[in-house]
Formats: C-alpha cells, sequence, structure tokens
C-alpha cells in the first residue's frame, strides 16, 4: 500500500496532487480546435437540441459536484435542478423524454443513484451519467454515458473526482446552451483559456500553500463554518463535508446569505469562517464574512491576492485570478488541503475514516 501512495504520507495527499493532471484528462479532446465548441465522445453537434430541462442525481460530494453544475446549467440559461438520489423517490419533480436526468457518481455503484436513475429512466427521461468507473453499473444502465478520466481514487474522501466531475459538468452545461442555443454560448470564448490554464494553477496552489498553516492555527476551535454565493455555495458545502468526514470535527457549510438567517447565533470566536469568493457578488459575501467577524468568528478568505477580503480578513488561502465559473474549484483545493493538514495534526486514519465506505451500495 505504501508504494501505491508514492512519495505521500496518504492517497488522499497524492489524489489532491494528482489534480492537475486529472483535470487536464478530464479537458483534453473535448474543445474542438477547429471552433473552440464543446467535443463530447458519442454526441453529435445539436444532440441536446431537444432537451428542455436537466435534472441532476447525486448524493455525497457527487452531489456537490451535481450542484455546480445545476447551477452551470442555470446561469447559462438551461432549467436545472440538483436533487439527492436518496430524495428522489419522494421528491422528483416530474420529467418526460424532454427533461435530461443525469446521475453523477464517481463510483458509479451508488445505490441511491442508481435507484433515482432507474426511476427517472422507467418514467422516460433521457438519461445520461457522469462517472469514473467505464463498464460501472451507471455506466451501462444509463442511456449515455461521459467519463471524467481521473483515474482510481483511493481515499474514501472524495477530491480528485470532484474536481473532475465540476469541471465535466461545467463543459457539459456549456455544450447543452450550445445546443439549446443552436450557436457557441457567448461566455464559452471568456472560459476556455482559463480552462486551459486551470491545472498550472493548480500546481501553482499546491506548490505554495497556507493551509498547514491555518489548520494549525485555528486547530482548537470549537466548529468551523464554510461560506459561499452562487459556485461558491456547492464549493462550501463540500469544504465542510471533507473537514467532518476527516477530522472529525463539526463543520457546516453554508450560503453565504444564509447566516444571518439562523447560523450567525452559533457564531463565536472559536468558529472560524472559511469565505469563498468567486467574483459573484463578492461584495455581498464580504458583507456576510463581516457580520462574523464582528461576533468574533476569524474570517479566512479564499480569493486571489489583491481582493479587498484580504485586508478585512484574519487568514488569506490565495487562488489565482479566474473566470468565476473555475474560481470554485481552485478554492476547493485550498480548501482540500486544510482539511487534510487539520485531520493529520489530529492523528485521524485519513485514507479511512470510520463508519465510512468508498462505494455506498446499500439504501
Ligand atoms: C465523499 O468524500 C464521499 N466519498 C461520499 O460523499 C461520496 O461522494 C458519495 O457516497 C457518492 O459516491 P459516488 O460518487 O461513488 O456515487
Amino acid at each position: 500500500e505504501q508504494a501505491g501512495k508514492g512519495e505521500y504520507d496518504h492517497f488522499m495527499l497524492k489524489e489532491i496532487h494528482e489534480q492537475p493532471t486529472s483535470l487536464a484528462q478530464a479537458i483534453e479532446g473535448r474543445i474542438d480546435p477547429e471552433n473552440g465548441r464543446i467535443a463530447l465522445d458519442g454526441f453529435e453537434p445539436g444532440a441536446f437540441e431537444e432537451i428542455d430541462s436537466v435534472q441532476l442525481i447525486a448524493c455525497g460530494t457527487s452531489y456537490h459536484a451535481a450542484l455546480y453544475g445545476s447551477l452551470a446549467l442555470n446561469q447559462a440559461g438551461v432549467e436545472s435542478t440538483a436533487l439527492l438520489a436518496n430524495e428522489y423517490s419522494v421528491a422528483a419533480p416530474p420529467v418526460d423524454e424532454d427533461t435530461l436526468v443525469i446521475a453523477v457518481t464517481q463510483s458509479g455503484e451508488t445505490a441511491d443513484t442508481l435507484n433515482a436513475l432507474r426511476q427517472a429512466k422507467s418514467e422516460g427521461a433521457d438519461t445520461l451519467t457522469v462517472t469514473n468507473v467505464v463498464g460501472s453499473t451507471a455506466a451501462r444502465e444509463a442511456d449515455d454515458a461521459l467519463f471524467i478520466r481521473a483515474g482510481p481514487e483511493i481515499g474514501v474522501a472524495a477530491t480528485k473526482t470532484f474536481s473532475s466531475q465540476a469541471v465535466m459538468l461545467t463543459l457539459l452545461a456549456q455544450r447543452i446552451a450550445d445546443d439549446a442555443a443552436g450557436e457557441p454560448a457567448a461566455d464559452l470564448e471568456a472560459l476556455l483559456p482559463d480552462l486551459a490554464a486551470m491545472p498550472e494553477q493548480i500546481e501553482g496552489i499546491l506548490a505554495d500553500s497556507d493551509a498547514e498553516w491555518i489548520a494549525s492555527r485555528y486547530q482548537d476551535s470549537r466548529s468551523y463554518f464554510f461560506i459561499g454565493r452562487g459556485l461558491g455555495y456547492p464549493v462550501a458545502l463540500e469544504g465542510a463535508l471533507k473537514f467532518k468526514e476527516i477530522t472529525y470535527e463539526h463543520a457546516e457549510g453554508f450560503a453565504s446569505g444564509e447566516l444571518k438567517h439562523g447560523p450567525l447565533a452559533l457564531v463565536t470566536p472559536e468558529t472560524p469562517v472559511f469565505a469563498v469568493f468567486t467574483g459573484e457578488e463578492d461584495e455581498k459575501t464580504l458583507k456576510n464574512a463581516e457580520e462574523a467577524q464582528t461576533r468574533g468568528a476569524p474570517v479566512v478568505a479564499v480569493c486571489p491576492d489583491d481582493h479587498r477580503a484580504v485586508e478585512v480578513a484574519d487568514a488569506h488561502l490565495e487562488i489565482p485570478e479566474t473566470d468565476p465559473d473555475l474560481a470554485g474549484l481552485l478554492a476547493n483545493v485550498q480548501l482540500q488541503l486544510v482539511s487534510y493538514y487539520a485531520a493529520d495534526l489530529l492523528d485521524r486514519p485519513i485514507d479511512k475514516p470510520r463508519n465510512l465506505a468508498k462505494s455506498v451500495t446499500v439504501e
């Protein structure tokens, strides 16, 4: 097992460091050099033109990627919603043959997700899975499959598969929007150079992160909060899930604007708030973070170096400038590192947290 970890103490850290490669693989060949449009294996131009709404179904970290994809679709003008697969049997909106239901699942074997996929299929929806495992049950049962090409992920805590799912869904959102409009979406031109730069930007974060120092600075806290807006919201949820999963400490993610609707009652000097800034109404997120800071909470801003939040915050995790569609994924790498180092300080069994399995094959 040690041999498989290479120079790293844990698979999780190795997999965090594999993200420049796994993301390059997720993107490779999926942008047509001729016309700069999204090319997806098995999908002819216009393949999605009849789709009038999209439902994304998933659990856990994959649900956070699904939420990211759903927001990307909505922002690209396509009606969509992300649903927890384990709620689907009691909460599914109606579907018809113009509904695309996307099962997002790293393993392709999660029972809750497979059940929801089967339900959607039996009700007549068009189905697709976004998965890491070729030959998985989801890949076999969905009408179509898109593979994220992240390579094997051994750590129970999903890291590189989350970022690859989110990137795959970002590409897919652009493609569905393109097909629906019958012309290239304007957003795509701005996004492509930043997408191409992302693997190198992540290398930069991994080479020079303050995450270890920040994990140790706040290690005696009572609870850890993560906030974000827009595409920063699923990243905040994912930051908190990762943190609780491997440190066994209490953590919660919130939409920034929700803090004042209840969670603020929990905020004290012992509850650091990690605030993710994606460039989507950042001034509002900063105000929300300052409301927590006024109650004594230390604020850790995850944002570019020249961002106004850096002056206000108690600590800073730097991310490079990029498109708002991708900024949350850079922030996510910093949050993965914070969770990892916080768990390491506590000497937790990082790759195999108690009570959890890599793939949950029971309902
Ligand atoms: C996250 O770190 C967990 N491994 C878990 O939430 C996972 O994402 C969930 O069980 C869904 O798994 P899947 O992607 O294989 O369907």
